[in-house]
């Protein structure tokens, strides 16, 4: 039997409520088919940053090494700034463990409602590839004349060859392996004279290696208006750090929620442990309410189990996800339904308990 070592940080707001219905559905399905998630929590966040004056310990990346997988809540505190908290935690495990991969699926979950009209809206099945380590969120920059009127401030991008090629390749491989193996590139090389335009260039190279990948190019700004009005036209999508970021929330906006949208972020050499969280962050606004959407932390302990090996846990968790979305009887406030945190919770596991569920039903959402 499979045994998986899972470092669980539920972090901040409502990270720790989602996280802990992830693990219980986790849990579920692990017992269903019949393997195991050890699962360790470590306390860190903004309350232990109050504490110990640092958001994690420093040997933190030490102790994560020793994990298959790292589950994860959400960061952002009401007190501590942004980034602090984003730069003391977050950004510290993707960075340190080249966690350079982010992968953000968008797919119409049935019975749930889109903005768009259900004629585009149920063409939306993309996975949105983010540039997970350098670009804009590099950290390069800096702060001069602090308080005086010639204070400047400067953040750059940061594109390297090893980065781009590795993040590209990566979309071009996931391309592949879908039925539309179509990958859209988005840019703004025409206003980012330099990275962006190195960013074109090796899209192109990497086309040439992959004959049996469709590959159109697209700059970001209409990539917003494509996504909204032609969303069939779309299928995997490779983007740097910020615009795959701003796209990501579009998406899950089109597809629902944001209560709905997962990610993993991913060392696809597998030397390190990858990191599996919600994308809509710590919502401080509705902390300790139980009324949070667990889905998206649930969709992404799937991404997990699928990273692990264990697709047919994956597949039972979104099928179950789909069913009870379907159903339209127990969803929480954001999918317009009354049920709190726990009843989506319970009736997912009462789902994916289920002999009789529809695997098939849902093969679609990827991961
Ligand atoms: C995300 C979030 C973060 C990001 C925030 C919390 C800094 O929006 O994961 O998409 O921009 O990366
Ligand atoms: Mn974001």
């Amino acid at each position: 039997m499979g045994k998986y070592k899972i470092a669980a940080i539920g972090g901040d707001g409502i990270g720790p409520e989602v996280m802990e219905s992830g693990l219980k559905c986790l849990d579920a399905v692990a017992k269903y088919i019949g393997f195991e998630f050890l699962v360790e929590r470590f306390p860190w966040g903004s309350d232990y940053y109050r504490a110990h004056g640092q958001m994690m310990p420093e040997n933190a990346l030490e102790i994560l090494h020793g994990f298959d997988s790292i589950y994860f809540g959400a960061v952002g505190d009401n007190e501590i700034p942004d980034d602090v908290t984003l730069w003391g935690l977050r950004l510290v495990i993707c960075q340190g463990f080249g966690l350079y991969a982010n992968v953000r699926p968008a797919v119409m979950l049935p019975g749930v409602r889109s903005p768009l009209r259900e004629e585009l809206s149920n063409k939306i099945n993309w996975v949105m590839v983010r540039e997970n380590s350098e670009g804009e969120y590099a950290g390069v920059g800096g702060r001069s004349h602090r308080g005086f009127a010639e204070e400047i401030a400067i953040d750059a991008s940061l594109f390297s060859r090893v980065g781009v090629e590795r993040i590209q390749r990566f979309a071009f491989d996931l391309a592949r392996t879908r039925s539309e193996k179509h990958l859209t590139c988005v840019t703004k090389s025409n206003a980012q004279r330099f990275g962006m335009v190195l960013w074109d260039e090796i899209f192109a190279q990497l086309a040439q290696e992959y004959p049996d990948v469709k590959t159109d190019k697209v700059l970001v700004d209409a990539a917003t208006a494509r996504m909204v009005l032609n969303p069939s036209s779309l299928d995997v999508i490779v983007a740097s750090n910020l615009h795959g970021d701003i796209l990501s929330d579009l998406a899950a906006a089109l597809v629902g929620s944001l209560g709905i949208a997962a990610s993993g972020n991913l060392d696809p050499s597998g030397n390190n442990p990858s990191m599996f969280e919600p994308v809509h962050g710590s919502a401080p606004d509705i902390v300790g309410a139980g009324i949070a959407n667990p889905i998206a932390a649930i969709w992404s302990g799937a991404m997990m189990c699928s990273h692990l090996g264990e697709k047919v846990a994956s597949s039972r968790l979104l099928a179950a996800v789909a069913e009870v979305a379907k159903a339209n009887e127990v969803l929480t406030r954001d999918l317009g339904g009354a049920g709190t945190t726990e009843d989506v919770t319970k009736a997912i596991i009462d789902a994916l308990e289920r002999d009789d569920l529809d695997l098939e039903g849902f093969n679609r959402i990827g991961s």
